[in-house]
């Protein structure tokens, strides 16, 4: 096992250096690497004030806001509505419903009723009855992307993975299917509209609008002529009590199932192969012994989270180690740097498809926990076990690496040109299914 920064110095106990610290998440130096700003901040100012909010970095913080349901998921909502009053223009109503209608931006008693719903869905046996497709679906990109020895494993694979697999769950028509991509990338901002200028967010607007609708006609279809899909699931998801979904809320949960659920799982498969090329020790050892595929995607989730940050609103005055927030204030929890805690994490900033991961937060933690952290998960497992399970080693091809920047709170690749390699003879039990 080794540190990436070359050190192994990696507890929380160096002392708090004498220059300010910066938290400047949209610095070239943070995107390529946040954790030794995360740990500077955890070690010295683990309530950090900056650009008008808090910024938390403590494991045991930021679960504990995560926990307290006393703190808002609603500043979104409250964004949206502030820009579309700003703007004359036709599109906005649905934007501002789907702000405040979407599981992800609703507080309690409206969470609670949605996600009761939805759970009824996106349950563990529905999610690993997709298993088959997913393994057909990465089998035929890789097979696709291969070309001369090589690919991108994120462009032509893991962004195109999850897009494929949650048309498929919705039996999205073909005309659709081909749209949805595109649309997702460009309402990306809907989880962070505070990086939107005011032609970014009417295009968003008009997208939404086109997307609900494209929806609405599936929605409809399914209603007179019900499937075997996700769709179909969530129509017919109803509470004891009689409660169902309204059209409306379905359109919105599946617009939330691809914004939250594609750049976040193309990004745990880009870091996950990432931090294994990196590591080659550990790549050698899920080359000997693929069952670790598991555990290699909870350990590629704590050690490069592929949500490195999200937001609540405090609603009323608490203080947080020793710090006084009042209500109404922003507070920025840095999922990321908590999964590098080394009050939670021995060794933290080490990279380890063996240990135990529990207690990781890159999921979240409580009401507003990932509704398809086991879809994501078992995409990651059967990629790595992909492209793992066989008799060559994967090479990285570049050495420069380049991180995306149209997100601020998502951390995955552009790009990861990968090669392949034979592995030195007699390091490897005979694999099967080869392509
Ligand atoms: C590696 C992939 C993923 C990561 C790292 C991730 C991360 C997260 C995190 C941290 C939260 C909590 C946000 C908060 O509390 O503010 C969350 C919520 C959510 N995620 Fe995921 N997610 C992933 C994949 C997915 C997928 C595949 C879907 C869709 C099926 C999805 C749908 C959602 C939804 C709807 C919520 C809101 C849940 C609620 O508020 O009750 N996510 N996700």
């Amino acid at each position: 096992m080794t540190s990436e920064t070359g050190s192994t110095a990696t507890a929380d106990t160096a002392g708090p250096g004498p220059a300010p610290i910066r938290f400047n998440p949209f610095s070239a130096e943070f995107r390529r690497d946040p954790y030794p700003l995360y740990r500077q901040l955890r070690q010295a100012q683990p309530v950090h004030r900056t650009l008008g909010m808090w910024v938390l970095t403590r494991h045991a913080d930021v679960q504990g806001v995560l926990r307290d349901r006393t703190f808002s998921a609603g500043l979104i909502p409250q964004l949206i509505s502030r820009q579309a009053n700003r703007l004359a223009h036709d599109n906005v109503a649905r934007i501002v419903r789907l702000g405040k209608k979407s599981l992800v931006f609703t507080d309690n008693p409206d969470h609670a009723r949605l996600r009761a719903l939805v759970n009824r869905v996106f349950t563990a046996q529905e999610i690993v009855k997709l298993r088959p497709r997913i393994s057909a679906v990465a089998e035929q990109l890789v097979a696709q992307a291969w070309d001369d020895g090589g690919m991108d494993a994120v462009a032509d694979f893991a962004a195109l993975l999850p897009v494929t697999i949650m048309c498929d769950w919705m039996a999205l028509p073909d005309g659709l299917r081909e749209r949805v991509g595109q649309w997702t990338h460009d309402i990306r901002f809907l989880l962070e509209p505070g990086l939107m200028k005011a032609g970014d967010f009417t295009h968003v607007c008009d997208v939404v609008e086109e997307f609900a609708d494209a929806l609405d006609d599936v929605v409809a279809q399914r209603r007179s002529r019900p499937g075997d899909d996700l769709i179909t699931q969530l129509l017919a998801a109803a509470t004891g009590g009689g409660d169902t979904l309204s059209d409306e809320e379905l359109v919105f949960v599946c617009i939330m199932c691809f914004v939250a659920g594609n750049e976040t799982t193309k990004s745990l498969i880009g870091n996950g192969l990432r931090a294994l090329l990196a590591h080659p020790d550990q790549g050698a050892l899920l080359h000997r012994r693929p069952e670790l595929a598991k555990s290699t995607v909870d350990e590629a989730l704590r050690y490069d989270s592929p949500l490195q940050l999200t937001k609540r609103l405090a609603t009323r005055d608490v203080e947080i180690d020793g710090k006084q927030i009042r209500a109404g204030e922003q507070i920025l929890l840095c999922l990321g740097a908590a999964n590098r805690d080394p009050a939670v994490f021995s060794r933290p900033d080490e990279f380890d498809i063996t240990r135990d991961t529990k207690g990781h937060l890159a999921f979240g933690y409580g009401m507003h926990g990932c509704l398809g952290g086991l879809l994501a998960q078992l995409q990651a497992e059967v990629a790595f076990e992909r492209l793992y399970r066989r008799p060559q080693r994967l090479k990285l091809r570049t050495e420069e690496l380049d991180w995306q920047d149209h997100s601020f709170i998502v951390r995955g690749l552009k790009h990861l040109p990968v090669s392949l390699e034979p592995l030195p003879s007699g390091s490897l039990r005979p694999m099967e299914g080869e392509w």
